[in-house]
């Protein structure tokens, strides 16, 4: 059994965060809705409503086209479900190209939701970014390595830090960010060794996803690690159960009960 298996009981902020690293392995999930995020409550230090619910809820094939308002409509949801862990609203691709769109946008999220900070994808050339809202006071959440919305411009996704040059990339990227204000960094899709590497170059926390044990924290697509989404699933991602299985069963059963005139029994009925 885990030494770290009492549940979640005080709000966690960003300086709870920052006190872990090197301390105690922090757990993030993504949710999109109140109903989950409900169940994640106290058992997670954080939530990220990421832009893969364009994927994962709206059956698109890429993260690109999701909007500002969709992320808020679902941190909205997921504020209302879950109250003691962090949660990070993911600015989507193309609400974020210059300081003063980030900023605007940013603080749309803020205004309109109880996001606690934003998270956007990019490495050194994306720091001026973050510059302008950490110096507006928004929180930001930075994401180097593998990054989503960069599928189209970088050919596919492709896993990070094969070699010494790219190891040396990313954690010129991460310092970087550090520097600009990120209070921890998402690393994903990139090799151990590079992720041991950026975990030890700064001193805020590393989260990663698809980058081995090394890092600070997890974070894995709660759709993925339930065994829910099923047109693919990357070698990273371990299933800790076959959700989609459990509810074609339970689907069956009902359909079953339904057609045989079994149910409703008198049980369920006034
Ligand atoms: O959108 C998302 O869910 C993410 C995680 C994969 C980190 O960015």
């Amino acid at each position: 059994m885990s030494m770290y298996t009492a549940k979640i009981e005080k709000k966690v902020t960003l300086s709870t965060i920052a006190k872990m690293k090197g301390n105690e392995p922090i757990t993030m999930v993504t949710a999109y809705d109140a109903l989950f995020a409900k169940l994640f409550d106290g058992e997670v230090e954080m939530i990220l409503v990421g832009d893969s619910l364009n994927m994962s809820f709206l059956g698109k094939e890429d993260t690109l086209s999701a909007t500002m308002d969709q992320m808020i409509y679902h941190t909205q949801a997921v504020c209302n479900g879950a109250n003691l862990p962090l949660i990070v609203l993911d600015m989507p691709f193309g609400t974020y190209t210059s300081p003063k769109m980030a900023v605007e946008n940013a603080t749309r999220a803020y205004r309109e939701t109880n996001a606690q900070a934003v998270k956007i994808e990019g490495g050194k050339e994306r720091a001026y970014i973050v510059e302008a809202l950490t110096q507006n006071s928004i929180a930001v959440l930075g994401h180097i390595g593998l990054m989503p919305q960069f599928l189209r411009s970088d050919g596919g996704y492709k896993i990070r830090g094969k070699d010494a040059e790219d190891i040396a990339a990313l954690v010129e990227d991460a310092i970087a960010l550090e520097k600009a204000g990120v209070f921890a960094l998402v690393v994903e899709g990139v090799k151990e060794e590079a992720a041991k590497a950026i975990t030890q170059a700064i001193s805020i926390p590393t989260i990663g996803i698809g980058a081995g044990n090394s890092t600070d924290g997890q974070v894995l697509v709660w759709s993925d690690m339930f065994g829910f989404f099923e047109t693919f699933k990357p070698k990273f991602v371990k299933q800790y159960m076959d959700g989609a299985k459990q509810i074609r069963k339970g689907l069956e059963a009902y359909r079953d009960e339904v057609k045989d005139r079994t149910f409703p029994s008198d049980e369920y009925t006034y």
